[in-house]
């Protein structure tokens, strides 16, 4: 695997993976890759935790395995599952054929998820762990310690070498201690409005300077207020995305106005901007 031998050279790397991070965050994930150690990015809604992930992918040349956790999540979904419908035709192909039966617990008949996946290598994301429940969090804690996982059938596997591991959490609920004993911890803040611009030149390079200038200001200022969802840059990318298509070659009132919906999404949110006055976000 090609490492970044330096904190600047992740963050060179990261940049042309097309993510640009602060050296807060190239530090932790330079850490986790070079220490194999398990990192947890919490953040709000839109900071680019899963783009995180994604990004450190692509500069090590690895395949990302995603394994989106979600209340419910168990191990089938998790580590492996068994593949009945072709343990079963194996079954029936005996019966009609006359011939033994083989091992239907033989390696064909394995599907492989995401944690099994990643004992390959590659980098693992674990994301928005905060969704799944407190048993798939415990289980987590044995993978995390030691990289292996137990097939009753099949016994042992263990990683040749630890993966890189992400994890993420938008602090629906607290992660436990004992988890987060087992990770490094970064919390990725909103970016200042000049990474952000940066972000959105990178991004979006056919609009013009102005109207992204003014949605980086403007989205800046919207974050300051006591907003219920204040946007993320999801959210910036689209408002930039949107004005552009609607031909707006600068951020004034009016088309800040018509387009509202596209960064802010709950209606109390518009409210409180629209009764302090537009002209506050997207003024000079
Ligand atoms: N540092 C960055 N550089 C470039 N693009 C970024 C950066 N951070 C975020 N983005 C972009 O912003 C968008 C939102 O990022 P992402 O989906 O990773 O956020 P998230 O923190 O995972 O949000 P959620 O909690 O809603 O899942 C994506 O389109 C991503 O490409
Ligand atoms: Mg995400």
């Amino acid at each position: 695997m090609n490492e970044p031998a330096t904190v600047e050279e992740m963050l060179a790397r990261l940049r042309q993976a097309e993510y640009l991070a602060d050296t807060g965050l190239a530090t932790a994930l330079q850490l986790a890759v070079r220490l194999r150690h398990p990192l947890l990015l919490e953040g709000e809604a839109g900071v680019g935790k899963t783009e995180a992930a994604k990004a450190l992918a692509r500069v090590l040349d690895q395949p990302l395995i995603r394994l989106q956790c979600y209340e419910g999540l168990d191990v089938h979904d998790a580590v492996y599952e068994w593949n009945y419908g072709r343990q079963l035709l194996a079954i029936r192909r005996s019966e009609s054929g006359g011939q033994a039966l083989g091992d239907l617990y033989a390696e064909e008949f394995l599907i492989r998820r995401p944690l099994l996946q990643a004992l390959a290598g590659g980098v693992l994301l674990i994301d928005e762990l905060d969704r799944a429940d407190d048993e798939f969090e415990a289980f987590l804690l044995e993978f995390l310690g030691e990289f292996t996982v137990t097939i009753p059938e099949r016994g042992l596997f263990r990683a040749a070498a630890p993966p890189v591991v992400l994890l993420t959490s938008n602090r629906t609920r607290e992660l436990h201690d004992a988890l987060k004993r087992r990770c490094y911890y970064h919390w990725i803040e909103h970016p200042s409005p000049e990474r952000e611009l940066e972000i959105l030149r990178a991004r979006l390079p056919r609009l013009g300077a102005e109207l992204t200038r003014g949605v980086a200001t403007a989205v800046a200022r919207l974050r300051a207020l006591e907003l219920r969802k204040p946007p993320g840059i999801a959210e910036s990318l689209d408002w930039a995305q949107a004005l552009g298509s609607l031909g707006a070659v600068r951020l004034d009132e009016d088309a800040a106005e018509r387009t509202l919906g596209v960064v802010l999404k709950y209606r109390e949110d518009a409210e409180l901007v629209l009764g302090r006055g537009l002209a506050a976000v997207v003024g000079a």
